[in-house]
């Protein structure tokens, strides 16, 4: 059987591993990662080749890969970029640029469909007020789109660049659009969170950073409000969103962008999950007015219709199911208890 090979940037982090674990236990891939990190040991042996450092000095050795898939994870996150914003911009949009480059390079010479998958983000809204957000509901993908962070603008900005490379890249008189062969898909992930690893440098990492620290018996002081409130989703739905949109016949997609949605809860409610299951937890609440400031800029809640339309999506993990049957149980596993 020939091996479709896939790339995926960013393979060290947290999406990164639980898809190179997806795309290993699916078969059928020869997995090349690139990541300025070492592989972690869960997905060292599942990886043909891993590129080790910046990925815009790394890319050149790919122009000569032919990847069918690219998945591209490499991202500086909302609270890190806000402190580094120039060289977040560097990594977010300047690393996605080359890589949307390679791939309309290639997939053009060769006339052979690339497929390039682009997490993007709750991030990439902005509501200008905790009023606008209580009022706003189940946000739609072309609402509020005012991100307040370097983080949101450059998520916001990559996907109007993949959707450009996509469709309208080498157009030269309105009667002469060449055929595309680069698919640009992407999805705009609310905060995520896993069992098995824990994110850095992001500003919805209150939510797992309490759990896992209640799970762990640790003290933790929550830098939001209590009633701070966005959409979070379980870490196998967030793969599971990404390996439908690539499997969706093109056709079918309405649109290069799509919010996906599992559960919106607040921060409180958090706690009194973390509570119920870890007695002897002890979660404060320290509000940090700059992390409090982008959250609150975030919609509480996504309106996902249309991946629900165009490629049935549906979480598998709403809040109930999240904790009782893969948060829980993997969690109390991995710390005892
Ligand atoms: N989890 C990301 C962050 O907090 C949002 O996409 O930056």
């Amino acid at each position: 059987m020939t091996l479709k090979k896939a790339l995926v940037t960013g393979a060290s982090g947290e999406i990164g591993q639980a898809l190179v674990q997806e795309l290993a236990a699916r078969g059928g891939y020869e997995i090349i990662t690139a990541d300025y990190m070492p592989l972690p040991d869960s997905i060292k042996r599942l990886s043909a080749e891993h590129a080790q450092g910046d990925l815009l000095y790394e890319i050149k050795k790919f122009y000569d890969y032919d990847f069918e898939i690219i998945f591209h994870l490499a991202a500086s996150l909302s609270s890190k970029a806000e402190v580094a914003a120039e060289a977040a911009h560097r990594i977010n949009v300047e690393g996605t640029m080359q890589l949307l480059m390679l791939a309309a390079y290639r997939s053009e010479k060769y006339k052979k469909p690339i497929k390039f998958l682009f997490p993007s983000s709750i991030a990439a809204y902005g509501l200008p007020s905790l009023e606008a957000k209580q009022n706003a509901g189940f946000v739609k993908e072309e609402e509020w789109s005012d991100p307040q962070t370097m983080y949101g603008c450059n998520k916001l900005y990559c996907e109007k660049l993949g959707t450009y490379y996509s469709r309208f890249y080498g157009q030269k008189h309105l009667d002469e659009t060449p055929p595309h062969f680069l698919d640009f898909r992407s999805v705009r992930f609310p905060g995520l969170i896993s069992a098995f690893t824990l994110p850095s440098g992001g500003t919805s990492d209150y939510g797992p950073e309490m759990l896992h620290a209640a799970a762990q018996g640790r003290a933790y002081a929550c830098f939001v409000r209590a009633d701070t409130k966005i959409s979070f989703m379980a870490m196998p739905d967030a793969i599971k969103s990404l390996l439908l949109l690539m499997d969706a016949p093109r056709e079918n997609l309405t649109r290069s962008v799509y919010n996906v949605n599992a559960f919106s809860l607040t921060a409180e409610e958090f706690r009194q999950r973390a509570m119920r299951a870890f007695p002897k937890a002890q979660i404060t609440f320290e509000p940090n007015p700059h992390r409090q400031g982008i959250v609150d800029s975030w919609p509480a809640d996504v309106d996902d219709a249309r991946a629900r339309k165009d490629w049935n999506w549906s979480a598998d993990y709403d809040a109930e199911r999240f904790f009782d049957d893969y948060f829980l149980p993997q969690i109390k596993k991995r710390y005892g208890g």
